[in-house]
């Protein structure tokens, strides 16, 4: 059996008041780790009646406004944001056996945001996303391949405009997990939720 835990602990008396100041600490490591994609977190989100859906996205920036993320301002998640702001996150490292949970409301960005980060993107990326009007159906790639031409017709300078329908989503969070995972599934974890007042309570859970 392959081993699945780590021989390190995590240390209660280390841990920081504030649960953003811990994420940053363990994405730092997920970064300098074997983990192809450190900043790919799963998405959950539900319509307002109570179905539940997930999808993995990547996270583009975080701190003490909150978790952020780009996405289709008209997908399916967007709009069940838009109904339902309550998301949950959750990333796994797996070359480090640990994984980060998240809950929180997640709100769209300022257009300046979006649009600053836009302008980081690729072209072919900018292109792409004028391209799809994301999850809906579309018979053959080749549809797509057509309007990417059309597209590279209309902008064929590297100016390319921020699409209406797309930006980013703010996830401020009201409670953190963090998981690690230990001899014979004897985990630590960690729970830290919002007092309301900028100070959080931290609890051990059990594994
Ligand atoms: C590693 C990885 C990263 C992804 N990153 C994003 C992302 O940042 N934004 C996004 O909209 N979709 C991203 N996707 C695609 C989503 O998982 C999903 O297929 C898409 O957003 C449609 O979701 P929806 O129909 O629930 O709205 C990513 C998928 C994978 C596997």
């Amino acid at each position: 059996l392959r081993k699945d835990w780590q021989e390190e602990a995590i240390d209660p008396a280390l841990l920081e008041a504030d649960p953003v100041e811990e994420f940053a600490k363990w994405y730092e490591r997920a970064q300098t780790s074997t983990d192809m994609l450190p900043n790919a977190m799963s998405l959950a989100t539900a319509t307002a009646d109570g179905r539940p859906s997930v999808r993995v996205v990547l996270l583009k920036g975080f701190g003490a406004e909150g978790f952020e993320f780009y996405t289709n301002y008209d997908s399916p998640k967007a709009h069940e944001i838009e109904a339902n702001p309550r998301v949950a996150l959750a990333f796994h490292w797996k070359p480090l056996f640990r994984q980060v949970r998240i809950e929180g409301v997640a709100e769209r960005v300022e257009d300046e945001t979006s649009r600053a980060y836009w302008e980081t993107r690729p072209r072919g990326s900018r292109i792409a996303a004028w391209a799809s009007a994301q999850s809906e159906v579309v018979g053959d790639y080749a549809t797509l391949e057509r309007r990417v031409a059309e597209l590279e017709q209309e902008y064929p300078g590297e100016s390319i405009p921020l699409p209406p329908f797309w930006g980013g989503y703010r996830v401020k969070p009201d409670r953190f997990e963090f998981w690690l995972s230990r001899e014979s599934r004897l985990h630590d974890r960690f729970r830290y939720d919002a007092n309301g007042d900028g100070t959080w309570r931290i609890a051990r859970l059990q594994p």
